[in-house]
């Protein structure tokens, strides 16, 4: 095999970033894999638009069968966002024998189990580090690095745009809305930015989390949510007052096998570690039975960090064709979903 081609959907901010690492990394990859992974498709909503990387037209189409239904198409990177439509169009992808890379926490967290089973079916990879805190590699973390511990609690600031908009609140005393704006203008914020603004953003990425630190099946509905919206800039000042400063916090506990998870605004004082994590930075606590705490710090949105894990997976995928394991990735959840609120 020299090559694998790729059929990529998106090309905003993250898909931009895939089509620059690919780019500008490629001698670095193909020496890592001893292939070339070229881009063969590109889906896109509006073929005729200006964009900001440098691309051969041939590629753009607007048509998903073109990609999905493509012979020579080995991987799907799917950087678009969106929910039922993109779902229904993963699904026929693994039913194609095609592997996915995909960036999108708000279809994981609804169909995540779904389709981590219909790829099995199909021997096929479904790779998702860049949905849950852009640049840090937390899943493979979860999944690999601390695989032979018990994990007891994830704790962190996993959206962007809230730690981006509270830093400015805090730090210089802006405007929510003038921050938000902001944080659109640099692509860290979602297309419907309330999912970000009203926790649901980060809560989708700690049911993830959640599901590979206990292995457990919860669901988004099992996650109590708290976003930003209400806080002040007068709350914030008033923390300050205090030596506190507010951020938006996502914890997941396990407790003698019965879970919580909660994403709210918390009062952190000014010296925690979270505390310092500004702008659209993210970090993640992961507390083990054996390893106690470890924590992982990085950008948690924005196009290059973002696609890097986007291109970490897909050669990930990769490895995994030419040693011909695709489709073991998937684990099946050892716990039942049991919540700490059921037995209170
Ligand atoms: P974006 O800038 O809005 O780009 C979306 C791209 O997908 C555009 O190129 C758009 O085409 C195309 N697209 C959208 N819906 C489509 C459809 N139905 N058919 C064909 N093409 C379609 O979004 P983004 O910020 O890159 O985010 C993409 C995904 O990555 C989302 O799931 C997001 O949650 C996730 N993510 C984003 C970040 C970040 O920092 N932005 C970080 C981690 C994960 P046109 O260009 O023609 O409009
Ligand atoms: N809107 C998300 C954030 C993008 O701000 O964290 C990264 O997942």
């Amino acid at each position: 095999m020299d090559t694998v081609k790729i059929g990529l959907c998106g090309l905003g901010t993250v898909g931009t970033g895939v089509v620059k690492v690919l780019r500008d990394h490629k001698a670095r990859i193909k020496h890592m894999l001893g292939c070339d992974i070229v881009i063969e498709k590109i889906l896109v909503n509006d073929i005729s638009k200006p964009r900001d990387v440098a691309i051969d037209r041939s590629w753009l189409t607007s048509d998903p069968s073109e990609l999905v239904d493509h012979d020579e198409i080995d991987v799907i990177v799917e950087v678009m966002g969106g929910i039922d439509g993109t779902h229904e169009l993963l699904e026929r992808a693994l039913k194609n024998k095609k592997h996915i890379v995909t960036a999108n926490k708000d279809l994981m967290a609804l169909h995540g189990k779904t389709l981590l089973r219909l790829a099995k079916e199909n021997q096929c990879d479904i790779l998702y580090d860049a949905s849950i805190a852009g640049g840090i590699p937390i899943v493979r973390t979860l999944v690999d690095g601390l695989a032979s511990d018990h994990i007891e609690k994830v704790m962190g600031i996993v959206n962007g745009t809230t730690n981006y908009i509270m830093t400015k609140m805090t730090k210089e005393g802006l405007d929510f809305d003038v921050v938000l704006k902001e944080a659109q203008e640099l692509g860290f914020a979602e297309a419907d930015p309330s999912a970000d603004v009203d926790g649901l953003d980060a809560a989708r990425k700690m049911v993830l989390l959640a599901n590979l630190a206990f292995k457990m099946e919860l669901n988004l509905e099992d996650v109590t949510v708290k976003g930003i919206r209400q806080v002040t800039q007068e709350d914030i000042n008033f923390a300050k007052s205090l030596g506190y400063t507010i951020k938006l916090i996502g914890i997941a506990a396990m407790d003698n096998y019965k879970a919580e998870v909660t994403v709210e605004p918390t009062l952190l004082p000014q010296d925690h570690p979270l505390a310092l994590v500004n702008n659209e930075f993210n970090a993640v606590f992961v507390h083990g039975e054996a390893v106690g705490e470890t924590m992982f710090y990085g950008p948690g949105a924005g196009s290059l960090p973002t696609a890097t894990a986007v291109v970490s997976d897909l050669m990930e995928v990769v490895r995994h064709l030419r040693l011909g394991i695709s489709g073991r990735s998937y684990i099946e959840p050892q716990f039942k979903r049991k919540l700490k609120a059921d037995h209170e």
